[in-house]
């Protein structure tokens, strides 16, 4: 990847774990826990890249209806990656955080991420946001409602006392959100942040989601333009 702009902040959806555990006859169950091996060599990758903020759409708040089964397979396969990795993470370099509600998580759940919180929290190399019973909108009204407590004026509002709220504070905006698995959509995942994020789409799913996938994404964003309500010919003089 020599002379290849490295986005400082890549967001991903990582999508198709069913769908791929159905392909080989499997259950879901096993396309989450491949998933989680994906997740695991996606992290180290970018980290080496020098991607600065990662952030990985692990659990939605929507996820809370899928079947109790499922839900609790998902919380322990993240508790056990973060009791595995918490070593090669602090080796790394690597901060945890969580964009979501962690009082609304199972206890042990809740215990795991706190403690891998604090032991990475001096870490500078990479952050690694786990979008986890996250909601796009609840982000937005969680912040409004901060403002609100705050007792701001109207015009104190602001765009950066806004994100100032968010659960992404003081990381930039995604520069390209990537979605696996063929679906053409957001999903609730980081609605205000993405304003002028650069989406990319492909028909992996996640489990076989690479390196190499993950390279192509990057390379295809340094081919397209970010013009920001620019002209080209303005760009172009700039
Ligand atoms: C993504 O894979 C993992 C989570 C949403 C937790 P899915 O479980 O959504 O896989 P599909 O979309 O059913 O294939
Ligand atoms: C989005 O995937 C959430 C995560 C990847 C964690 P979903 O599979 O839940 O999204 P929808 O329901 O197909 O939109
Ligand atoms: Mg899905």
């Amino acid at each position: 990847m020599n002379s290849t702009h490295i986005p400082a902040h890549i967001a991903i959806i990582m999508d198709g774990n069913g769908r791929w555990a159905k392909q080989r006859g499997l259950k879901r169950t096993e396309g989450h826990k491949a998933g989680t091996e994906t997740a695991r060599a996606v992290v180290t990758h970018c980290r080496k890249l020098g991607v600065k903020h990662l952030t990985l759409y692990t659990f939605s708040k929507e996820n809370w209806s899928r079947p109790k089964d499922e839900v609790k397979t998902l919380f322990e396969l993240l508790t056990s990656f973060l009791t595995k990795e918490e070593k090669s993470l602090k080796e790394q370099g690597i901060r945890l955080k969580v964009l979501g509600e962690l009082d609304d998580m199972p206890l042990t759940v809740r215990q795991v991420l706190k403690h891998t919180m604090r032991k990475t929290k001096d870490c500078t190399a990479m952050t690694l946001n786990l979008a986890l019973n996250y909601s796009g909108r609840e982000d937005i009204l969680r912040a409004a409602r901060a403002l609100a407590t705050k007792g701001l004026s109207p015009e104190a509002i602001t765009e950066e006392a806004f994100a100032n709220e968010l659960w992404t504070a003081g990381q930039p905006d995604p520069d390209l959100i990537i979605r696996t698995s063929g679906e053409l959509r957001l999903s609730n995942y980081l609605l205000f942040q993405s304003a002028y994020s650069e989406l990319y789409f492909t028909d992996v799913y996640w489990p076989n989601f690479t390196s190499e996938e993950l390279d192509k994404a990057i390379t295809e964003l340094n081919t397209r333009q970010r013009r920001f309500g620019k002209t080209s010919d303005q760009l172009a003089g700039q």
